[in-house]
């Protein structure tokens, strides 16, 4: 049973208005591997964020990685978000009874191309040798070399897995030439830059703010998460190491100047967003975490996550408001994330 430790020990430092204690945390998913590490206040780690029977007071190691000033900002951004949307959800409870939502309810919408809800059963090896997906009876795809492979809370990538062929997408970021973000797989890079060309011609301007990330930068990121978050809230936002779609290379994060570059729910509102989800199918991407579709995805709605599936995939989805995960027939939600007891 896996179960998240948390290794504390404070730290004495003179800042510019005062003395302040500071709490450096290295965190792992394994007892004695403390890998990484989380600076916070002792104050804000005590008020509950972490549980205290997970708090262990013990030396700093020496290998520790501290978290980036980006990870952090991405962090603060998660929670924003997570604070919106729980804000939002609530009003919805509170004014009526939430209309119980039917993970197939969409499902048929192109009668003759309509998925049935046993079709994984039913694979036949005609599909195993086409290149084009069927969407009669999709293949579950979990080979992450595959441009529609499926990633959720169901089916993980490899800890060593990095894309063979990723390229620097040429697009405007927020981000360093230098920085990993830049990278997608080739074929996702072509089709986000031939996006945002099409973007610009009609007189949006879009920026790229985060494609891939390793194995090891999910990990940070997702317990920094956890330790703004809570991890209840953190895994509707943040996937764990292993579940992120931009381990795969294939999925942009993406906002606008318009929206101070931010990751949030006031994109969907702005000219950019609402451009970006009317065409982004037909260059190959989907979002791919819709709205009122928490319950299938296991996330949050991501106005700003476009996952690249490949033109044909994208516009059979987005025509037939279906997550990947329906497609493939996965329960992603309500999975045990192996982070707990
Ligand atoms: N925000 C998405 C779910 C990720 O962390 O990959
Ligand atoms: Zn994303």
């Amino acid at each position: 049973m896996k179960r998240l430790f948390i290794a504390l020990a404070g730290v004495l430092c003179i800042g510019a208005t005062g003395v302040y204690v500071f709490t450096q945390a290295s965190v792992s998913s394994k007892a004695g591997d403390p890998s990484y590490s989380i600076y916070y206040n002792i104050a804000e780690a005590r008020a509950s964020v972490i549980p205290e029977d997970i708090i262990e007071e013990r030396a700093v190691p020496s290998d520790v990685i501290p978290i980036t000033e980006d990870e952090v900002a991405l962090s603060n951004a998660y929670a924003s978000a997570a604070r919106s949307f729980f804000a939002k959800r609530n009003e919805v409870d509170t004014e009526s009874e939430a209309k119980e939502s039917d993970p197939f309810e969409n499902e048929g919408v192109l009668e003759e191309e309509a998925i049935a809800e046993d079709s994984f059963e039913e694979e036949t090896s005609e599909d195993e040798t086409s290149d084009e997906p069927s969407f009669l009876h999709p293949a579950l795809d979990t080979d992450p070399e595959s441009i529609t492979v499926l990633v959720n809370h169901e089916y993980s990538l490899p800890e060593d897995y990095v894309p063979s062929d990723m390229v620097s997408v040429n697009v405007k970021f927020t981000c360093s030439e230098k920085e990993d973000k830049r990278l997608m797989r080739k074929e996702a890079a072509e089709a986000l830059e031939a996006l945002f060309a099409a973007a610009n011609e009609d007189g949006i301007s879009l920026c790229a703010i985060s494609g891939y990330r390793s194995y090891e930068r999910q990990n940070r990121l997702y317990l920094n998460n956890v330790r703004v978050n809570g991890k209840e809230y953190a895994s509707r936002f943040s996937a764990p190491p292993g579940q992120s779609e931009h381990q795969t290379g294939l999925a942009m994060d993406i906002s606008s100047a318009s929206n101070g570059y931010s990751l949030d729910y006031e994109l969907a509102d702005k000219k950019e967003g609402k451009w970006l989800i009317e065409n982004c199918s037909e260059y190959g991407f989907i979002v791919r975490y819709p709205k009122d579709k928490e319950e299938i995805t296991g996330y949050a709605y991501e106005p700003w996550h476009f996952r690249y599936v490949g033109k044909r995939l994208a516009e059979y989805l987005t025509m037939n408001e279906l997550t990947l995960d329906e497609y493939y027939g996965s329960k992603a939600a309500g999975e045990d994330l192996g982070y707990s007891d």
